[in-house]
Protein backbone atom coordinates (compact mmCIF):
# COMPACT_ATOMS: atom_id res chain seq x y z
CA UNK A 1 0.00 0.00 0.00
CA UNK A 2 1.30 3.45 -0.74
CA UNK A 3 0.58 5.99 1.95
CA UNK A 4 1.43 9.53 1.79
CA UNK A 5 1.82 11.22 5.23
CA UNK A 6 1.09 15.35 5.22
CA UNK A 7 1.54 17.69 7.97
CA UNK A 8 1.62 21.32 9.21
CA UNK A 9 0.37 23.95 9.95
CA UNK A 10 -3.47 24.98 9.59
CA UNK A 11 -4.07 26.91 6.55
CA UNK A 12 -1.09 26.12 4.87
CA UNK A 13 -2.94 24.04 1.82
CA UNK A 14 -2.95 20.67 3.20
CA UNK A 15 -6.11 19.50 2.34
CA UNK A 16 -7.08 21.20 -0.65
CA UNK A 17 -3.64 20.03 -1.90
CA UNK A 18 -3.93 16.49 -0.37
CA UNK A 19 -7.30 15.86 -1.99
CA UNK A 20 -6.16 16.95 -5.19
CA UNK A 21 -3.08 14.58 -5.04
CA UNK A 22 -5.54 11.71 -3.98
CA UNK A 23 -7.89 12.53 -7.01
CA UNK A 24 -5.18 12.63 -9.32
CA UNK A 25 -3.66 9.31 -8.05
CA UNK A 26 -7.00 7.12 -7.55
CA UNK A 27 -5.68 7.16 -3.97
CA UNK A 28 -8.07 7.82 -1.00
CA UNK A 29 -8.04 11.58 0.81
CA UNK A 30 -8.23 10.99 5.09
CA UNK A 31 -8.75 14.08 6.48
CA UNK A 32 -7.43 13.41 9.94
CA UNK A 33 -8.56 17.28 11.39
CA UNK A 34 -12.20 16.72 10.43
CA UNK A 35 -12.19 14.01 13.08
CA UNK A 36 -10.42 16.15 16.07
CA UNK A 37 -12.95 18.73 14.69
CA UNK A 38 -16.05 16.41 15.09
CA UNK A 39 -14.87 15.69 18.66
CA UNK A 40 -14.36 19.30 19.01
CA UNK A 41 -17.90 20.22 18.35
CA UNK A 42 -19.48 17.36 20.23
CA UNK A 43 -17.86 18.57 23.26
CA UNK A 44 -19.36 21.86 22.85
CA UNK A 45 -22.89 20.53 21.66
CA UNK A 46 -22.29 18.41 25.29
CA UNK A 47 -21.48 21.57 27.09
CA UNK A 48 -18.38 20.29 28.39
CA UNK A 49 -14.97 22.59 28.57
CA UNK A 50 -12.81 21.49 25.76
CA UNK A 51 -9.49 22.11 27.75
CA UNK A 52 -10.74 19.80 30.62
CA UNK A 53 -9.51 16.18 29.17
CA UNK A 54 -11.28 14.44 31.85
CA UNK A 55 -14.54 15.84 31.01
CA UNK A 56 -13.96 15.43 26.83
CA UNK A 57 -12.67 11.68 28.05
CA UNK A 58 -15.81 10.65 29.52
CA UNK A 59 -17.59 11.55 26.11
CA UNK A 60 -15.87 9.50 24.21
CA UNK A 61 -17.54 6.39 24.71
CA UNK A 62 -21.05 7.68 24.14
CA UNK A 63 -19.82 8.78 20.75
CA UNK A 64 -20.34 7.29 17.30
CA UNK A 65 -17.74 8.96 14.75
CA UNK A 66 -18.07 7.63 11.41
CA UNK A 67 -15.89 8.88 8.13
CA UNK A 68 -17.77 7.62 5.39
CA UNK A 69 -17.84 8.79 0.99
CA UNK A 70 -20.15 10.08 -0.38
CA UNK A 71 -19.79 10.98 -4.09
CA UNK A 72 -15.88 10.42 -3.35
CA UNK A 73 -16.25 13.28 -1.23
CA UNK A 74 -15.14 12.53 2.52
CA UNK A 75 -18.52 13.25 5.11
CA UNK A 76 -18.57 13.29 8.91
CA UNK A 77 -21.18 11.71 11.20
CA UNK A 78 -21.86 12.14 14.67
CA UNK A 79 -23.66 10.11 15.92
CA UNK A 80 -25.45 9.52 12.34
CA UNK A 81 -25.81 12.97 11.44
CA UNK A 82 -23.89 14.37 8.80
CA UNK A 83 -21.73 17.33 10.46
CA UNK A 84 -19.46 18.00 7.89
CA UNK A 85 -20.57 21.41 7.47
CA UNK A 86 -20.93 21.87 10.86
CA UNK A 87 -17.00 21.17 11.80
CA UNK A 88 -15.58 24.14 10.09
CA UNK A 89 -17.05 26.99 12.00
CA UNK A 90 -14.15 29.34 13.87
CA UNK A 91 -15.75 28.18 16.96
CA UNK A 92 -14.98 24.43 16.11
CA UNK A 93 -11.70 25.35 15.00
CA UNK A 94 -11.01 26.44 18.38
CA UNK A 95 -12.28 23.55 20.02
CA UNK A 96 -10.44 20.85 17.89
CA UNK A 97 -7.47 22.36 18.71
CA UNK A 98 -8.10 21.84 22.85
CA UNK A 99 -9.35 18.07 22.10
CA UNK A 100 -6.73 17.13 20.01
CA UNK A 101 -4.29 18.19 22.85
CA UNK A 102 -5.58 15.78 25.08
CA UNK A 103 -3.74 12.15 24.73
CA UNK A 104 -7.20 10.08 25.04
CA UNK A 105 -8.23 11.95 22.56
CA UNK A 106 -5.72 10.93 20.20
CA UNK A 107 -5.66 7.54 21.49
CA UNK A 108 -9.15 7.07 20.56
CA UNK A 109 -8.48 8.16 17.05
CA UNK A 110 -5.22 6.25 16.48
CA UNK A 111 -6.13 2.93 15.44
CA UNK A 112 -8.88 4.14 12.89
CA UNK A 113 -6.69 6.30 11.31
CA UNK A 114 -4.05 3.56 10.93
CA UNK A 115 -6.65 0.78 9.51
CA UNK A 116 -7.39 3.20 6.47
CA UNK A 117 -3.39 3.57 5.96
CA UNK A 118 -3.42 -0.49 6.24
CA UNK A 119 -6.79 -1.12 3.60
CA UNK A 120 -6.18 1.43 1.28
CA UNK A 121 -3.52 3.35 -0.62
CA UNK A 122 -3.75 6.87 1.20
CA UNK A 123 -2.85 10.76 1.41
CA UNK A 124 -3.49 11.39 4.84
CA UNK A 125 -3.40 14.85 6.17
CA UNK A 126 -2.58 16.18 9.90
CA UNK A 127 -0.07 17.40 12.55
CA UNK A 128 1.22 14.04 13.54
CA UNK A 129 0.93 11.69 10.31
CA UNK A 130 4.53 11.34 9.73
CA UNK A 131 5.46 11.15 13.03
CA UNK A 132 3.05 9.14 15.16
CA UNK A 133 -0.09 7.38 12.86
CA UNK A 134 2.02 6.10 9.99
CA UNK A 135 5.74 6.38 10.74
CA UNK A 136 6.65 3.96 7.85
CA UNK A 137 4.76 6.01 6.00
CA UNK A 138 6.19 5.40 2.12
CA UNK A 139 6.73 9.50 1.37
CA UNK A 140 5.98 12.56 4.71
CA UNK A 141 5.81 15.83 3.95
CA UNK A 142 5.79 18.89 5.65
CA UNK A 143 3.48 21.82 3.90
CA UNK A 144 4.13 25.10 5.44
CA UNK A 145 3.39 28.80 4.67
CA UNK A 146 4.13 32.18 6.82
CA UNK A 147 1.51 33.03 9.09
CA UNK A 148 0.09 35.93 7.61
CA UNK A 149 -0.30 34.12 4.61
CA UNK A 150 -2.14 31.33 6.03
CA UNK A 151 -4.31 34.13 7.84
CA UNK A 152 -5.21 35.71 4.41
CA UNK A 153 -6.46 32.72 2.90
CA UNK A 154 -8.38 32.00 6.00
CA UNK A 155 -10.17 35.72 5.48
CA UNK A 156 -10.40 35.13 2.00
CA UNK A 157 -12.07 31.70 2.20
CA UNK A 158 -14.27 33.39 4.97
CA UNK A 159 -15.17 36.60 2.65
CA UNK A 160 -15.98 33.91 0.10
CA UNK A 161 -18.12 32.20 2.18
CA UNK A 162 -20.19 35.33 3.36
CA UNK A 163 -18.85 35.03 7.12
CA UNK A 164 -17.98 38.12 8.87
CA UNK A 165 -14.29 38.52 9.33
CA UNK A 166 -11.50 40.42 10.46
CA UNK A 167 -7.98 39.75 9.28
CA UNK A 168 -6.48 40.85 12.90
CA UNK A 169 -8.90 38.57 14.10
CA UNK A 170 -8.29 35.81 11.51
CA UNK A 171 -4.35 36.11 12.12
CA UNK A 172 -4.10 35.98 15.99
CA UNK A 173 -6.35 32.56 15.49
CA UNK A 174 -4.04 31.23 13.53
CA UNK A 175 -1.02 32.02 15.47
CA UNK A 176 -2.89 30.54 18.62
CA UNK A 177 -3.52 27.35 17.31
CA UNK A 178 0.20 26.96 15.55
CA UNK A 179 0.82 27.64 19.53
CA UNK A 180 -1.40 24.99 20.54
CA UNK A 181 -0.19 22.80 18.36
CA UNK A 182 3.12 23.15 18.17
CA UNK A 183 3.93 23.25 22.15
CA UNK A 184 1.71 20.67 23.76
CA UNK A 185 2.94 17.94 25.11
CA UNK A 186 0.92 15.19 22.66
CA UNK A 187 2.06 14.65 19.31
CA UNK A 188 3.14 17.87 18.78
CA UNK A 189 3.22 19.47 15.56
CA UNK A 190 6.85 19.23 13.85
CA UNK A 191 7.95 17.67 10.89
CA UNK A 192 9.72 13.87 10.59
CA UNK A 193 12.98 13.55 10.40
CA UNK A 194 12.51 12.38 7.13
CA UNK A 195 9.89 14.77 6.06
CA UNK A 196 10.38 16.95 2.96
CA UNK A 197 9.48 20.56 3.26
CA UNK A 198 7.33 21.79 0.88
CA UNK A 199 6.61 25.61 1.24
CA UNK A 200 4.02 27.16 -0.16
CA UNK A 201 4.19 30.82 1.30
CA UNK A 202 4.04 33.08 -2.60
CA UNK A 203 2.78 29.71 -4.50
CA UNK A 204 -0.07 29.87 -6.39
CA UNK A 205 -2.39 26.83 -5.72
CA UNK A 206 -1.12 25.07 -9.31
CA UNK A 207 2.91 26.20 -8.00
CA UNK A 208 2.26 24.36 -4.79
CA UNK A 209 0.50 21.36 -6.19
CA UNK A 210 3.73 20.93 -8.71
CA UNK A 211 6.08 21.23 -6.13
CA UNK A 212 3.87 19.06 -3.65
CA UNK A 213 3.70 16.57 -7.02
CA UNK A 214 7.63 17.25 -7.59
CA UNK A 215 8.49 16.32 -4.21
CA UNK A 216 6.33 12.38 -3.97
CA UNK A 217 7.93 11.58 -7.20
CA UNK A 218 10.71 12.18 -6.20
CA UNK A 219 10.46 9.69 -3.18
CA UNK A 220 8.69 7.03 -4.47
CA UNK A 221 11.07 6.56 -7.52
O1 LIG B 1 -6.39 20.45 10.03
P1 LIG B 1 -7.53 21.04 10.85
O2 LIG B 1 -7.45 22.54 10.99
O3 LIG B 1 -8.86 20.60 10.35
O4 LIG B 1 -7.33 20.42 12.31
C1 LIG B 1 -8.17 20.75 13.38
C2 LIG B 1 -7.39 20.66 14.68
O5 LIG B 1 -7.06 19.30 14.96
C3 LIG B 1 -6.08 21.45 14.72
O6 LIG B 1 -6.03 22.30 15.84
C4 LIG B 1 -4.99 20.42 14.85
C5 LIG B 1 -5.68 19.17 15.26
N1 LIG B 1 -5.14 18.00 14.57
C6 LIG B 1 -4.24 17.22 15.24
O7 LIG B 1 -3.88 17.53 16.38
N2 LIG B 1 -3.75 16.10 14.65
C7 LIG B 1 -4.13 15.75 13.42
N3 LIG B 1 -3.63 14.64 12.87
C8 LIG B 1 -5.05 16.57 12.70
C9 LIG B 1 -5.53 17.69 13.30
Amino acid sequence: MISIAIDGPSGAGKSSLARRLAAQRGWLYVDTGAMYRTIGLYALQSGVDTRDEAAVAALLPGLSLALRYVDGEQRMFLNGEDVSGQIRTERVSMAASHVSAHPSVRAYLLETQRAFARENNVVMDGRDIGTVVLPGASVKIFLTAGAEERAKRRYDELCARGEAADYDTVLADVRRRDDNDRNRAAAPLRAAGDAVTVDTTGLSFDEAFRALCAAVDARLG
